[in-house]
């Protein structure tokens, strides 16, 4: 064995029983992947692709215990192949999951290559990963920027903390047959379910594709009978003709807006005349309180009324206010519990703003 012969290796032990773990992972792995553009199709014939160019080959496949797959490193070099292992064994009440890559390097002539290689690109990655910026900027994203992973899913399936807000949203709307609703950063799809309820049309968009897939199975019926469709889109690029809907709205989504006046003059371009939006506001008081706490606070914007108002007509909206509505009723008839509803006092902003020109 040369020193450019060699293996790469790292472990976590999680508090989560062997097969659980196995099958969280694949799951994590499969969308994570797919974020980097590589494509990884589980199973005893699974298959990882990067650009229509198989790089690994599942050889083993040990549902709760391990997988291993040959690996082609190099498209240029094809006789190189290297072992590629992934581990789950329980140590002391945990599992301890190991990725495992053998044969690594040989493809890196000078050991101070090697020796770069790893530095830069998984010693460096994973001290930064590590470090405050990058792992505030991950617990966001996470949690609400762009959700991601199992949790993420579970609560914006059905977000009752969301729901007071929804409520006011839609009363705010009050919807009929004759609307065709636009919902931007819709999550989980859970507002659109209920707006559904008035019979409308509706279309929504999240940056987040698996949002976007949650959202789509949440609203299965609508989305089959073509009342609905909900695209991955960006806020301030929405794939739709202007002068479309009859009516938008945003909720939890303005204090991430690294543009918010863009996309909100999005909203307006698709809107008809007369049309109204609803959105949440973002509240400074709500900084560093469970309703936006760290991480994620430091990374917010934050706008009080005439802020809030001087966003909506510098987008263009010719009748703008701010409302202000205390959630508790809201919430109490949401079914938050009564614990819980002193989170919900003080009286939340919302931007309502009608655009009555489409130019
Ligand atoms: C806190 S979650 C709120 C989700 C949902 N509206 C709710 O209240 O349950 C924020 C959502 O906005 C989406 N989002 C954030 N910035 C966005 C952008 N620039 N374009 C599209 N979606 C965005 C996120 O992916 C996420 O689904």
């Amino acid at each position: 064995m040369t020193d450019t012969d060699s293996t790469v290796r790292i472990s976590i032990d999680v508090g989560l029983e062997r097969s659980a773990l196995f099958d969280l992972i694949v799951d994590e792995l499969t969308v994570a992947l797919e974020r980097r553009g590589i494509r990884f199709e589980g199973g005893a014939k699974g298959r990882i692709v990067e650009r229509d160019i198989e790089v690994g080959r599942v050889v083993s496949w040990k549902p709760g215990e391990a997988i291993t797959l040959e690996w082609h490193q190099a498209e240029w070099e094809p006789q190189e192949v290297t072992q590629v292992e992934l581990r789950f064994e329980p140590v002391d009440g945990r599992t301890r999951v190991e990725l495992e890559h053998r044969g690594w390097g040989r493809l890196i002539a000078e050991a101070p290559e090697l020796a770069g290689w790893f530095t830069d690109q998984l010693a460096a990655p994973l001290l930064r990963a590590t470090a405050p910026a990058a792992f505030g900027d991950w617990l966001t994203d996470r949690g609400a920027r762009r959700p991601s992973g199992a949790q993420a899913r579970a609560v914006y399936r059905d977000p009752l903390f969301h729901y007071p807000n929804f409520r006011v949203i839609l009363s705010e709307l009050a919807l009929n047959q004759d609307d065709y609703l636009i919902e931007v950063g819709c999550g989980g799809g859970a507002l659109m379910k209920d707006a559904l309820r008035s019979g409308c049309r509706a279309a929504a968009v999240d940056h987040s594709p698996e949002m976007v897939r949650l959202a789509r199975e949440n609203n299965q019926g609508a989305v089959a009978e073509r009342r609905v469709e909900i695209l991955e889109a960006s806020a301030d690029r929405l794939p739709f003709a202007e002068a479309t809907f009859t009516c938008a709205a945003m909720t939890g989504v303005l204090g991430f807006l690294p543009d918010p006046v863009a996309a909100l003059a999005e909203i307006r371009r698709v809107l008809r005349p007369g049309g109204r939006l609803v959105a949440l506001g973002s509240d400074p008081e709500l900084k560093g309180t469970p309703g936006a706490p760290e991480p994620m606070a430091s990374r917010l914007r934050f706008y009080g009324d005439e802020e809030l108002e001087a966003l909506g007509r510098s987008a263009g909206f010719d009748h703008v206010k701010v409302i202000r509505r205390d959630l508790t009723d809201f919430a109490r008839e949401a079914g938050v519990p009564e614990e819980i509803l002193p989170l919900f006092a003080g009286p939340a902003r919302f931007l309502v703003a009608v655009s009555s020109k489409t130019a």
